[in-house]
């Protein structure tokens, strides 16, 4: 006999293979961000992200409510500012009566048992598109904390439950988690932004919101795609500091990251399917270059192998319509 080892057996009938099947998906695992503008029955198609609409507070009040029907339950909010409202202190963040916080007090009031996560950066509100508060051309790391607190701590009293702070300063996880707990905000939840790479992948999230950087690029703060080590520095940080979960982002051209931290730290790790790898998939099944349906399955299955418990992605709707409708990819 040439082997008496054949693994084929194991893949040898659908049955066989549900058996030995390692990794599912869970739509209650997935985040579903959305995109929030001003005004009233206006849905506006991002162009670059097939399929992804910024919606107006009305038409997402009822996306959330069908997005729940679906058996999703965490939803991340974006908020798309108009540019007279942008300045250098992103004050429009903690304007309680801005569109975001409202948006956030409304959809909890309407749904009280979904999970709202947050954005916390001030690239949406900065006139300089930067995540940090910027002096001369420099991103000021301490300064922008002091930011970043007031915008957690408003997000949070507007009924958030996990704050992300998506923008890469050193020692925020632990600055907007005493700024919580000094005001009793202790049940408030932080997703950090761990390990976020400086990445031509979030394009067409920029364009959603305009918030592309005005001058210069993120490397200063976000991370270099050359580095694994650096990682297991931030997630050792974020962890001390008092996050409850670390995020690595994005997720598909950093599936080693997302191994490392899931081997090296206790905390659920979740990983960003950002919006660029959506377009890449999108724009190929557009173009009938692959089969949408199951790069989409392959790609989610592939973020969940490689240790992400929790998945934010674009795809999640239409991932848990055709869970919904029976579709076997
Ligand atoms: C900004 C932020 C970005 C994303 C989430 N929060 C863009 C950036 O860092 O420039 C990207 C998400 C995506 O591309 O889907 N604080």
């Amino acid at each position: 006999m040439f082997t008496s080892n054949r693994p084929r057996r194991n893949r040898k009938t659908a049955a066989i293979r549900a058996l030995s099947q390692e990794t599912y998906l869970q739509v209650n695992n997935f985040i579903f961000p959305v995109f929030l503008i001003s005004g009233t029955r206006k849905r506006e198609p991002i162009k670059s992200m097939p399929g992804i609409d910024r919606l107006s507070l009305d038409l997402l009040l009822k996306e959330i409510e069908y997005c729940k029907s679906l058996g999703i339950s965490t939803f991340c909010i974006f908020p798309a500012i108009e540019d007279r409202l942008k300045d250098k202190f992103a004050t429009e963040s903690y304007n309680t009566k801005g569109l975001y916080l409202n948006a956030i007090k409304i959809i909890k009031k309407e749904f009280p048992d979904i999970c709202i996560m947050t954005d916390v950066a001030m690239d949406p509100y900065s006139s300089d598109g930067h995540d940090g508060y910027v002096e001369n051309g420099k991103i000021l790391n301490d300064k922008t904390l002091e930011i970043l607190a007031k915008m957690s701590l408003a997000q949070a009293e507007a009924g958030a439950d996990i704050l992300g702070p998506s923008d890469m300063m050193d020692g925020r996880i632990g600055y907007i988690r005493e700024a919580l707990d000094d005001q009793g905000l202790t049940d408030v939840s932080i997703m950090s932004y761990c390990a976020k790479y400086a990445s031509a992948f979030y394009g067409p999230f920029r364009d959603a919101l305009e918030s592309a950087p005005k001058f210069g690029d993120k490397k200063t703060y976000q991370m270099n795609p050359a580095n694994k080590r650096e990682a297991i520095i931030e997630g050792t940080l974020d962890e001390l500091e008092g996050a409850d979960f670390l995020m690595v982002k994005p997720a598909l051209s950093y599936l080693d990251i997302i191994h490392v931290m899931n081997e090296n730290f206790n905390l659920p790790i979740a990983a960003y399917n950002v919006s660029g790898e959506y377009a890449m998939i999108k724009a190929a099944s557009q173009n009938g270059w692959l089969d949408g349906k199951k790069a989409m399955h392959e790609s989610l299955l592939s973020i969940k192998r490689a240790g992400a418990k929790i998945i934010l992605t674009y795809f999640a709707k239409e991932y848990a319509e055709d869970i919904h409708n029976g579709i076997v990819y």
